[in-house]
């Protein structure tokens, strides 16, 4: 499909964003056929332990199995459904919370207490579903969906391009959750540009270099790029001419970088009007005086930023779900990851024969 000029391009229609049947093709068509990010590779290094994490609104566990390393699988048991593997620790088998039916960390049934069915009745037809997952800068994926191309290829070239920093090397220091009445693409449209800044975010804008703020366009992600010029906040805290790296990987992944900072945002639909949005920090140095005093300005600076977005955002679902609108137009200066974002969409949907 060839897409259209940015110059000349639409926006996608509002009904991608506010029609209610939009959340089951986001979901099965998208999402649990891509890579989501689940968290951090470093809570699975001890032998026995274990994450949940919700893959496009299936339960997973992973496991760090002491025989083989990390394995992962539906949390569901084959008796009736259940939740499995939800004691978290070292675990030496998985439990079902239900009826108490367990499994071996390879996901063989291994126990089935008070069952007493009769021969015909199979454990190797009733192990657990495996899951593919994949680990990249110290950061935990899995995908859902067999087909799907491995996890290099939606992330080749990040490294180089923000070398010499890393994504790996930090390590993961809190989570925290936001949930935003917006459908989650109208928060991924509002990531992927800097147009809104100086509006939305005067405080911010005003320790950027805006004017020299740019955008480049990659496979299945793009990089906003910019350096620091002010020293009000955070921000300025790092210092005066660093680089920051705003990444948006497909579909939903969101990696802010800077030296010795990686914040993680994944955005996760939970209706066609409601989404949340995981911030997951990671630090170099969480431990010394200077790094506590910064960490503690970054959150309350991401949570002001935060609140700012998802103000707008919500402003901005209401104004696509009114009659007065449709579709519209880009910027051609300042909204070319948006463009690149939504041809990526637009494929995947034709591809998926989403009917859009
Ligand atoms: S659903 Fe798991 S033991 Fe019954
Ligand atoms: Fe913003």
């Amino acid at each position: 499909m060839t897409a259209v000029p940015l110059d000349r391009a639409r926006t996608p229609p509002s009904a991608w964003y506010t029609d209610p049947r939009m959340h089951d093709h986001d979901r099965d068509a998208l999402l649990a056929r891509t890579w989501q990010y689940c968290g951090a590779a470093s809570a699975l290094a001890e032998p026995g332990s274990s994450l949940h994490a919700d893959v496009a609104g299936r339960p997973v566990v992973f496991v760090n199995d002491p025989e083989t390393g990390v394995r992962a699988f539906y949390s569901v048991c084959q008796h009736r459904g259940g939740p499995v593997g939800v004691r978290c620790g070292q675990a030496t088998f998985f439990q079902c919370r239900y009826h108490g039916w367990t499994y071996n960390l390879d996901g063989s049934l291994r126990g089935t207490p008070q069952f007493e069915r009769g021969p015909s009745f199979d454990p190797g037809a009733h192990g657990l579903k495996p899951v593919r997952h994949a680990e990249w800068g110290g950061l935990l994926f899995a995908c859902t969906d067999p087909d799907a191309p491995d996890l290099d290829e939606f992330v080749a070239g990040i490294d180089a391009l923000v070398a010499p920093l890393t994504v790996d090397g930090k390590a993961f220091h809190m989570r925290e959750v936001y949930p935003v009445n917006c459908n989650w693409k109208v928060y991924v449209d509002n990531y992927l540009e800097a147009y809104h800044l100086p509006h939305v975010h005067p405080e911010y804008a005003r320790t950027l270099d805006y004017a020299g703020y740019r955008e480049e366009l990659h496979g299945w992600w793009s990089v906003q790029r910019g350096r620091l010029e002010g020293d009000t906040g955070y921000y300025g805290a790092l210092g005066e001419g660093v680089e920051l790296f705003y990444l948006m990987v497909w579909p939903n992944l969101m990696l802010n970088l800077a030296a010795g900072r990686l914040q993680v945002n994944m955005v996760r639909p939970l209706a066609h009007d409601r989404c949340e949005v995981l911030f997951d920090y990671y630090y170099a140095d969480s431990t010394s005086d200077a790094a506590r005093a910064a960490i503690a300005e970054d959150s309350v600076v991401s949570a002001r930023i935060q609140a700012e977005d998802a103000e707008i955002c919500e402003r901005v679902h209401q104004g696509l779900a009114s009659p007065a609108y449709d579709s519209g137009c880009y910027s051609a200066k300042r909204e070319q990851a948006l463009h690149h974002y939504h041809n990526l969409l637009r494929e995947w949907y034709g591809k998926s024969g989403v009917p859009v």
